[in-house]
C-alpha cells in the first residue's frame, strides 16, 4: 500500500510552489483591474492560494507605488507579519527592510526604499495618529479579515471613514472563508450618503480564487478524548507507523500543551527503530523566538517526518507546505472578557465549524490528506458556525483609548462591523476614568489620556509609567515596562533543565515580587555589558534581553518627547529618596496603574480577586509560586487546563488600592 502511494505521488511534495503556479496567478489581471476600478476589493481564497505573498507584488509591479506611496498589508499576528515579509523579500530578491519590510510593535524593519510593508493591524491604527488619512499608502490590504481580530475590525471601521475623504485609496480585504458579503455590505455607503445621482454605482467587488484543494479524509474518535494531548500523541505514533510519508500538523491550544506533547512524542520516538524514518519535532506558537519559527517552514532532512505542534496560528495565518496529516484537538484558546470581575481570560473552548474545516484543509494542500479529529463525529454539529468576533469578548479599554485619540467622539454609536456589548463599553469607560484617562464627561484627558493612548503599552502599564516621576522611579519603571513586554521569554525554561533555570532565577529574585526581579535581571544584564555569554551563563534569552534593551530605549524616547524625563540625581543605586524606599515607591507606582488587577493570597497558596469570586494561582514562573504573600497586583492572566494563572506579581498594601483608586473600589463594593 504505502509503496504504491510512494510511486503515484511525487515524493518531493511541492515544498516550493513557483509563484506562477499558485492558484492566484490566473486571477492576476482580473484582480488588478478590480482594484483599479473599485474602491474596495474583497478577495476570498483558501489558505496557501497566494493572497498574502502575491497580491502586494502584483500591485507593486503594476505601479501602485511609483508615485512614492507604499502598499500596506496588515496581519493580525506579529509572527505572520515577519515571516511573510521574509518570504516576499526572498521572492523579490531583496533584503528584508529594503523594498519589502515589516513593522511590528517595537520593531520597525523598513527604510526609505520600502514599498511593501507588512505590519500588524494594531500598528497601522497607531500610524494614524501621525498620518490620519494614511496618505503614505496607495493600497491597504487587510489580511485575514475573517479572523475578526479586535484590531482588524476597528481598522476596517476606521478605513471606511478614511475612504470618504480619500477616494484614491484602495482597500483590499482578504479572507479565507466565505463571509465576504458581510465585508462588502459594511463598506457599501448607505443610499442617502451616496445621493440620488449615482444610486447604482458599485463600490466594491468580491473576487474568489478557485483553490486547487485535494480531498481530505476526516476520521473521528468514537469517544471524546479524556486527554487530547495524550490522544494526539497516540495518533502521531499511529500515523508514523502505518501511513505513507508526509508531514503532520497538530493543533493544540497553547504553549504548555505544545511543550507537553513534544516531550511525550520525543520519549516515544526514542523507543523507535533508529534505522527507519525518524521524526523532527517543531513547536509553533506566537511567542516563539523568530529564529525558531523559521524552522517550521524549512524542509525536513531525508527520511525525516516533520511534526509541527501548533496553536491555531497554523490555521490560516501561516502556510506550511508538505502537510498531509492534520490532528485537530477540536479546541482553541480564545480571549474572553468578564465585565463583572473585569478580567480578560484566555479560555479553552471548542472550535467553530469554520475553524475545524479550515484546520482539516491544511492537510489537502499538497496531495490528498487525512484529518484526525479528536472528538466524535456528532460533536461537529454542535459547534458554532464561526468564531465570535474578538470585539465581543475583549476588554475594550485599550481600543477605546485609541479611538478617542483618533478623534472619534461617540464610541457607542461608532460604525462597528459587529457591535460590542454595551456593558463592555461601560466597563471600559469605568476603568479609563479610574486611570484618569477620561474625565467625567467621557472625554480624553490632556495630557494624561492622550499620552496613555500614544504609548504602545496597555493602559494600566502606560499609566504606571507616566506616573513614575511622581514616585521618583522613572528609570526603574522604564526597565520594568520593557521587561514585561517580553511576556515571560527572558528566562530560558524549556531546555530540559528547568531546575538549573529556577536556581539561576533565584539569584535575581526578591521578596517584593516579579517586577523588581525583572528589574534586577535587566540591571545585571546592563552591568555585564549586554553580553550574550553572560546571558547564556545565567540561562537568560539573549535575544529577548536585547529586545528589552531596545524597547526601553524606545519608551524613553516617547517620554522625552512628552517632556517626561528622568530625574538627573536619580541613579538606580540611590535607595532612599522622597522618604520612601525605592522598592516601595516602585510598588506604589505600579499600583496606580494595576489597582484593578489586585488579589490576595489565601492560606492554601491560591489567590482570590478583590470581589472574592475568582480563584487565581501564581504562575510557575513567579517568585510567588511557592512563596507566601498577602496582597499583590499582577500584570497578566493566563489559563491552562482550567486553572487561572497570574504572571508578574508584586506585593502591595491593601490600603494603596483605596488610596490610588478610591472611585474604582467604591463603585465595585457597594
Ligand atoms: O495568503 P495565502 O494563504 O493565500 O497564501 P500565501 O501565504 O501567499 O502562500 C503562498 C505560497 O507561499 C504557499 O505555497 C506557501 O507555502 C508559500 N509561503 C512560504 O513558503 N513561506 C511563507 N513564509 C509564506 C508563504
Ligand atoms: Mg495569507
Amino acid at each position: 500500500m504505502a509503496e504504491e502511494d510512494e510511486f503515484s505521488v511525487p515524493l518531493i511534495a511541492d515544498l516550493y510552489t513557483p509563484p506562477a503556479l499558485l492558484p492566484i496567478a490566473q486571477l492576476k489581471d482580473a484582480l488588478l483591474y478590480t482594484i483599479e476600478t473599485y474602491t474596495v476589493t474583497i478577495i476570498v481564497g483558501e489558505t496557501g492560494s497566494g493572497k498574502t505573498t502575491q497580491i502586494p507584488q502584483y500591485l507593486y509591479n503594476a505601479g501602485w507605488t511609483s508615485n512614492g506611496q507604499q502598499i500596506a498589508v496588515t496581519q493580525p499576528r506579529r509572527i505572520a507579519a515577519t515571516s511573510v515579509a521574509a518570504r516576499v523579500a526572498e521572492e523579490m530578491q531583496c533584503q528584508v527592510g529594503q523594498e519589502v519590510g515589516y513593522s511590528i510593535r517595537f520593531e520597525d524593519v523598513t527604510s526609505a526604499k520600502t514599498k511593501i510593508k507588512f505590519l500588524t493591524d494594531g500598528l497601522l491604527l497607531r500610524e494614524m495618529l501621525v498620518d490620519p488619512l494614511l496618505k503614505r499608502y496607495s493600497v491597504i490590504m487587510v489580511d485575514e479579515a475573517h479572523e475578526r481580530s479586535l484590531s482588524s475590525d476597528i481598522l476596517l471601521s476606521v478605513l471606511k471613514k478614511v475612504l470618504k475623504v480619500r477616494p484614491d485609496l484602495r482597500v483590499v480585504i482578504s479572507s479565507a472563508t466565505l463571509d465576504a458579503e458581510k465585508f462588502l455590505d459594511f463598506f457599501t455607503p448607505d443610499k442617502d450618503e451616496v445621493g440620488e445621482s449615482k444610486p447604482n454605482e458599485e463600490y466594491g467587488r468580491i473576487v474568489s480564487i478557485e483553490g486547487r484543494v485535494h480531498p481530505v479524509e476526516i476520521q473521528n474518535l468514537i469517544e471524546p478524548a479524556s486527554n487530547y494531548v495524550e490522544a494526539a500523541v497516540d495518533v502521531v505514533m499511529e500515523i508514523h507507523k502505518s501511513e505513507a510519508q508526509g508531514d503532520i500538523l497538530i493543533f493544540l491550544t497553547g504553549r504548555d500543551e505544545i511543550d507537553d506533547a513534544i516531550d511525550m512524542i520525543a520519549d516515544r520516538v526514542a523507543e523507535l527503530d533508529a534505522t527507519k524514518e525518524t521524526i523532527q519535532l517543531l513547536p509553533l506558537y506566537a511567542g516563539l523566538p523568530s529564529e525558531q519559527q523559521m524552522h517550521v517552514f524549512q524542509r525536513a532532512a531525508e527520511n525525516t517526518r516533520k511534526v509541527i505542534v501548533s496553536t491555531n496560528i497554523a490555521e490560516a495565518s501561516v502556510t506550511i507546505d508538505g502537510i498531509v496529516y492534520v490532528i485537530d484537538c477540536g479546541y482553541v484558546k480564545l480571549r474572553a472578557y468578564d465585565p463583572v470581575v473585569g478580567i480578560e481570560r484566555l479560555n479553552v473552548v471548542p472550535v467553530s465549524k469554520a475553524s475545524a474545516t479550515q484546520r482539516a484543509g491544511r492537510a489537502g494542500r499538497t496531495r490528498p490528506g487525512k484529518c484526525f479529529r479528536l472528538y466524535p463525529e456528532g460533536a461537529f454539529d454542535t459547534l458554532e458556525d464561526a468564531t465570535f468576533p474578538e470585539i465581543q469578548r475583549s476588554n475594550l479599554a485599550p481600543v477605546i483609548l485609541q479611538l478617542m485619540n483618533l478623534g472619534i467622539q461617540n464610541i457607542i454609536r461608532f460604525d462597528y462591523l459587529s457591535n460590542p456589548p454595551s456593558q463592555f463599553v461601560i466597563r471600559a469607560f469605568d476603568l479609563l476614568a479610574s486611570l484618569g484617562a477620561v474625565d467625567t464627561y467621557g472625554r480624553l484627558t490632556k495630557p494624561l489620556g492622550t499620552r496613555m493612548a500614544e504609548l504602545p503599552l496597555e493602559p494600566m502599564l502606560a499609566k504606571a509609567l507616566l506616573n513614575a516621576p511622581t514616585f521618583n522611579c522613572l528609570s526603574e519603571l522604564l526597565t520594568i515596562a520593557a521587561m514585561t513586554t517580553l511576556q515571560g521569554t527572558a528566562f530560558i525554561s524549556h531546555d530540559g533543565n528547568t531546575k538549573a533555570a529556577d536556581k539561576k532565577k533565584r539569584t535575581f529574585a526578591v521578596t517584593e515580587g516579579d517586577h523588581i526581579t525583572l528589574y534586577n535581571v535587566y540591571e545585571a544584564f546592563v552591568r555585564n555589558k549586554l553580553q550574550a555569554q553572560w546571558c547564556h551563563d545565567n540561562l537568560l534569552n539573549f535575544k529577548s534581553m536585547t529586545k528589552a534593551h531596545s524597547v526601553r530605549k524606545q519608551l524613553k524616547h516617547y517620554l522625552e518627547r512628552f517632556g517626561v524625563t528622568e530625574h538627573p540625581l536619580h541613579a538606580s543605586d540611590v535607595l532612599k529618596a522622597g522618604g520612601l524606599e525605592l522598592s516601595e515607591r516602585v510598588r506604589r507606582c505600579l499600583t496606580t496603574g494595576f489597582f484593578a488587577q489586585a488579589a490576595r493570597m489565601k492560606p492554601d497558596g491560591s489567590f482570590q480577586t478583590v470581589n472574592g469570586k475568582t480563584t487565581l494561582w501564581a504562575h510557575p514562573s513567579s517568585v510567588f509560586f511557592h512563596r507566601k504573600a498577602d496582597w499583590v497586583i499582577y500584570h497578566e492572566i493566563l489559563e491552562t487546563r482550567g486553572k487561572i494563572y497570574i504572571r508578574d506579581l508584586t506585593t502591595i498594601d491593601m490600603d494603596w488600592l483605596t488610596e490610588y483608586a478610591s472611585d474604582y473600589y467604591k463603585t465595585k463594593k457597594k
